[in-house]
């Protein structure tokens, strides 16, 4: 009795003192993110849904017009701004995420239902990662790469599927995998797969 009323006695005070650092850090959750960001040697930045930052649209529909524009011919950054505005889901596919830090956007990722127009049967994918490049190596790509894996894991999406041309090790380190290469507008792709139910991001 004596040894049940002791465990209870702890436990208050563990609950007591957990409320007490609850309070004592309430609202500073942006400053101690920043420390740990400072401690471990990371950017500080902030991932989210681009649904909730329509701000940084035109800033990213330029970067991928920059990157990928020449794979639709015509295309416009205003066409791609767009299409990117009018696919933003929250809790859904299609959505983008954007990384950024004091205002200013580092990167983004999207989780879309297609990518190759050859390969429909597929699907989702990650797509359309890309980091500034005056930020680039500096860890945001492969967060950012994280942060769609975890978005659809929350899906539930059985397999997730992306293509690339130039960036295999990238993702092979964040734990994808290469069932095949495959000739795709006039390249040789990779395309990998990642199992978001069978593995922790
Ligand atoms: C690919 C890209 C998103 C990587 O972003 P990043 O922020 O520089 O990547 P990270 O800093 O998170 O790199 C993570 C790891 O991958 C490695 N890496 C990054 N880019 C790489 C590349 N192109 N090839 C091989 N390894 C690469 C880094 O060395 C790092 O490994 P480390 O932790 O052992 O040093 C960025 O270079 C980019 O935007 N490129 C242009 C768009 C593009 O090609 N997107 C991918 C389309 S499939």
């Amino acid at each position: 009795m004596a040894r049940k009323s002791e465990r209870a006695r702890q436990k208050t005070a563990t609950v007591d003192f957990m409320e007490a650092e609850r309070r004592r850090f309430a609202g500073k959750e942006k400053t101690l993110a920043r420390a740990i960001c400072y401690i471990a040697g990371e950017l500080p930045m902030t991932i989210e849904n681009l649904a909730d930052h329509p701000e940084f649209l035109p800033t990213i529909a330029q970067w991928q017009h920059g990157e990928w524009g020449h794979l639709r011919p015509g295309d416009t950054v205003e066409d791609r701004r767009n299409r990117l505005e009018t696919s933003c889901e929250r809790d859904r596919i299609p959505l983008t995420v954007v990384a950024f830090n004091d205002g200013q956007p580092l990167g983004s990722a999207s989780l879309i239902q297609h990518d190759m127009d050859t390969r429909l049967e597929l699907s989702p994918w990650l797509a359309s990662v890309f980091v500034a490049p005056e930020f680039r190596r500096q860890g945001i790509g492969a967060r950012l790469v994280r942060r769609i894996m975890a978005e659809a894991g929350a899906l539930n999406v059985p397999t997730l599927y992306l293509y690339t041309v130039h960036s295999e090790a990238f993702y092979a380190s964040l734990g994808w995998t290469l069932p095949e290469h495959s000739a795709y507008r006039e390249q040789t792709v990779a395309i990998m797969t990642y199992l978001p139910a069978k593995s922790k991001p």
